[in-house]
């Protein structure tokens, strides 16, 4: 009888993995992301002459130490939300990360606010994780992490943020309610 349930239980499970295939890290998210990293370039907010806010001590899985810059920004034909999280590594201290920010920059990781619909249940935000160069980075299955990243319950961008409060997706302020 319990071998049955498991059975069943596994089906289902797995039955369900069809739901998030091809939520993300589809050719179209991973050429949008592109197009953030080379307007955020732009902008100076990532690369070379990237401008640095005052980073502040963090945790896994972002980094030990962490900065944020946020606001409106445009994107192609898209104006919204752009929030960029730095994550560092290597150095415990935000002051000697401060002193050579580029040399400890681990990833940047960003959500860019979509309009309405996008993906309703979950804030409708448009997430990456690059590389300091700007690399779309993927996740151990190979599937980039840009768009739609992960799913309630299942794990990845989205499964964390589900928690943050508010209910907004935003761990650091709730300024953004759901549109
Ligand atoms: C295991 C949980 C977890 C996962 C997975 C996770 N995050 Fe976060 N994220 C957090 C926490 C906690 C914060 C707030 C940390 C801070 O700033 O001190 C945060 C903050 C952020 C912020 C700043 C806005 C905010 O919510 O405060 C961005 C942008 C961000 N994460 C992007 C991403 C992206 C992109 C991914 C997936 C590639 C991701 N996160 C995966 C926990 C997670």
């Amino acid at each position: 009888m319990f071998k049955k349930l498991f059975i069943l239980g596994t089906v289902l499970v797995l039955g369900s993995f069809p739901l998030y295939a091809g939520k993300f890290g589809n050719p179209d998210d991973v050429e949008f992301a592109r197009t953030v990293w080379q307007a955020m370039t732009k902008a100076s907010l990532v690369g070379d002459n990237a401008f640095v806010s005052q980073p502040y001590k963090g945790f896994p899985p972002h980094g030990i130490v962490l900065d944020t810059v946020e606001g409106e920004f445009t994107v192609g034909n898209e104006k919204n939300i752009l929030i960029i999280k730095r994550n560092y590594g290597g150095e415990k201290e935000p002051a000697q990360v401060m002193e050579n920010p580029a040399k400890f920059l681990k990833a940047v990781t960003i959500m860019f606010r979509k309009p309405a619909g996008y993906d309703s249940a979950n804030g409708d935000w448009f997430y990456v994780k690059y590389s300091p160069q700007g690399n779309v980075l993927k996740n151990p299955k190979g599937v980039s992490l840009a768009g739609r990243v992960g799913a309630p319950g299942v794990g990845g961008c989205i499964g964390c943020h589900i928690g943050a409060p508010g209910k907004d997706f935003v761990f650091c302020h709730n300024r953004y309610p759901m549109q």
